[in-house]
């Protein structure tokens, strides 16, 4: 598919990851929309009148069919779909350093299960649906994490991701005959605010010794992978890891 042109969803393009791939999709001259919960940055993304915005929590299946709904009256009708918003969350299953309950919150378990992973489910479902109906083709791309691969003390988040490839291999499966197409980006360590204040100095120098490529990953390198699915007709059903071989 060409970039170029192209009607591009993004969910959590408020900030973060999202945000920049709304700002380098615009570049390459595609139309955006985001789906975000924070209403003030979605108030700021419409007034640059660089991307459509809708706010909803996306954790909220009801949310979601209203806010895509609206997008749909407005005649923003996508030909991508980036599932990106999400909570990155860590908490082992047991803290032994915990006094009263220590076993993992079932709170917070719901919470990152329904962020990261229900959202995807839903608006996915919707987006996909829309597509059929306009017997449109599309691709869909949802950032997942390497956390999927089992990370230790992130119980709920490594769930919802590998959750979250699950699904891309079988949507893959279940709608690539119908010229649909799935994949998901697994990033390592981006240099985001977010990932700035969950390390410390001492765990980031510790993190970059640990990384092949000895630092952390930039904000570029996620939207040249986004632009590589996008525009790779025969690619489907693959998780491409960017996480500069932390994996291997
Ligand atoms: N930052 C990293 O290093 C890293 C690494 C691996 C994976 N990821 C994944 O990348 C994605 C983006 O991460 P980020 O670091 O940019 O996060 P971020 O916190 O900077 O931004 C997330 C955005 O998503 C929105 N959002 C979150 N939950 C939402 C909900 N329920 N409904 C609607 N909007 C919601 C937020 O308002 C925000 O605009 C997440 O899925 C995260 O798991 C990030």
């Amino acid at each position: 598919m060409k970039l170029a042109g192209a009607r591009v969803l993004v969910t959590g393009g408020g900030r973060g990851i999202g945000r920049y791939l709304v700002d380098r999709l615009v570049a390459e001259g595609a139309l955006l929309g985001v789906l975000d919960q924070d209403m003030a940055l979605c108030a700021e993304l419409r007034s640059t009148g660089c991307s459509k915005a809708w706010s909803c929590n996306l954790a909220e299946s009801d949310e979601v069919d209203l806010a895509v709904q609206a997008m749909l009256d407005e005649g923003f009708e996508p030909d991508v779909l980036i599932n990106n918003a999400g909570i990155i969350h860590s908490e082992p299953l047991v803290n032994l350093l915990a006094r009263g309950d220590r076993v993992h919150s079932r709170e917070s378990w719901r919470k990152v299960m329904a962020a990261d992973l229900d959202s995807v489910f839903f608006v996915t479902s919707r987006v996909v649906d829309h597509m059929l109906s306009k017997r449109r083709k599309g691709v869909v791309i949802s950032i997942s994490s390497i956390a999927a691969n089992g990370n230790a003390g992130q119980t709920a988040y490594a769930a919802a991701k590998a959750g979250v490839n699950a699904l891309t291999r079988t949507w893959a499966k279940e709608l690539g005959p119908m010229g649909y197409r799935f994949a998901a980006i697994a990033p390592g360590f981006i240099d985001t605010p977010s990932t700035r204040a969950a390390l410390n100095e001492a765990n980031l120098a510790r993190l970059q010794q640990q990384i092949p490529l000895r630092r952390l990953g930039d904000l570029e390198s996620i939207f040249l992978a986004a632009r590589h699915i996008i525009e790779s007709d025969y690619l489907s059903g693959t998780v491409l890891e960017i996480d500069g071989g932390l994996v291997i």
